[in-house]
């Protein structure tokens, strides 16, 4: 493939992308973000998490494993880049069950790479995670803040950058690792419909809870340095996340340079904040109790995304929490 005469012109041409893990939660907005810049979209899923009803007709879908070396290989060819979401990401359970996280995380990234290398696929948008950060030395959180990850998953997500970083200078393949914080809400225009299946994270949880899908929201700590003494996050819309992704693969192509940066909306929400507008914005009731704190959760965490914004020219648009919460109601509402 030749991409001189777009690289001249300033511009990105259609690219064949292949979505590894693209039948999830981030991957179906991305790949949906990918089509409608215009791209041409594969969605490469195990289903493991992956729903096929986030699949959209017009991507084709490959069911199959980052584990089976063959069948990675053969979904690669005739793609010019790949986005990289296939992960588990549950940071409790990774520490549990370490091996379940290093068999998928890394050998896949191993796997993802072998592949890219032997076919010549250049370009890889990797979704990583501000767990590389661990406990914060400062606030908000740069890139140059250290990495010392306080759960398994966030030193998986950390290794592969470091994987990622060196296969950029033996064998020139060139990747944008994008560190989201929290992400959340459903795509703004409704079109994605699969929920996430017992999900961890608070805006699902309070979603099931506000379904009557579970009995209360367990708060986990109100005893933090904060003004309610609940944990503070900084929530990123999905849209939001997925219109960097695309930004980041014109980044890549057009500059042939790697990049890393952290993708967060600036802003803190409290637990009780987050809440307190999802009872309000959805009108039930919404049970909670106040649980113990559960272990490795900081009291504040929040980003500094000023250099995706100016090497991508990327703003959240989508990351307040009225539309984070009104994009999830509606999704929730009509299962
Ligand atoms: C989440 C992810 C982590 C990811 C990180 C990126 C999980 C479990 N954690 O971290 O993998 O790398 O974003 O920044 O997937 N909370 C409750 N009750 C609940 C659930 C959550 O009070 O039932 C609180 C938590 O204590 C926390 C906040 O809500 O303060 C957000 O929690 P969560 O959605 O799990 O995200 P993080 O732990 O911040």
């Amino acid at each position: 493939m030749s991409l001189d005469y777009d690289r001249i012109l300033g511009y990105t041409q259609v690219m064949n992308v292949l979505v590894v893990g693209g039948a999830g939660y981030i991957g179906s907005h991305v790949s949906r973000e990918l089509l409608d810049r215009g791209h041409k979209v594969t969605v490469f899923d195990n289903l493991s998490t992956g729903l096929r009803e986030n699949l959209f007709p017009d991507a084709a879908f490959i069911h199959g494993d980052i584990l089976r070396y063959e069948q990675l290989t053969g979904a690669l060819r005739g793609n010019d880049a790949v986005v990289y979401l296939a992960a588990f990401k549950a940071a409790g359970e990774s520490m549990e069950k370490p091996e379940k996280y290093s068999q998928n995380n890394i050998t896949g990234t191993v796997n993802l790479l072998n592949a890219a290398s032997e076919i010549g696929l250049k370009y890889i948008i990797f979704s990583s995670s501000a767990a590389v950060y661990g406990e914060p030395a400062y606030l908000p959180i740069d890139e140059k803040h250290p990495a010392n990850p306080e759960n398994y998953y966030g030193f998986t997500k950390l290794e592969i950058e470091r994987f990622l970083s060196w296969y950029d200078r033996l064998k020139g393949i060139r990747y944008a690792s994008l560190r989201y914080f929290n992400a959340a809400g459903y795509d703004v225009k409704g079109r994605i419909t699969g929920l996430e299946q017992n999900p961890a994270n608070l805006l699902p949880v309070i979603m099931e809870t506000a379904c009557g899908m579970r009995k209360e929201l367990a708060i986990f700590g109100n005893d933090y340095e904060t003004p309610d003494g609940t944990c503070i996050r900084d929530y990123i819309h999905v849209s939001d996340l997925a219109a960097a992704h695309v930004l980041a693969l014109d980044y890549v192509v057009n500059n042939n340079k790697s990049l890393t940066v952290n993708l967060g909306s600036e802003t803190g929400s409290s637990v009780l904040e987050v809440l307190e507008t999802a009872r309000r914005i959805t009108g039930q009731p919404i049970p909670s109790r106040i649980a113990g704190r559960r272990p490795g959760d900081p009291g504040k965490l929040t980003a500094s995304a000023g250099l995706a914004r100016s090497l991508l020219g990327w703003k959240p648009e989508y990351s307040d929490l009225e539309t984070l919460i009104k994009t999830s109601w509606e999704a929730y509402r009509k299962q």
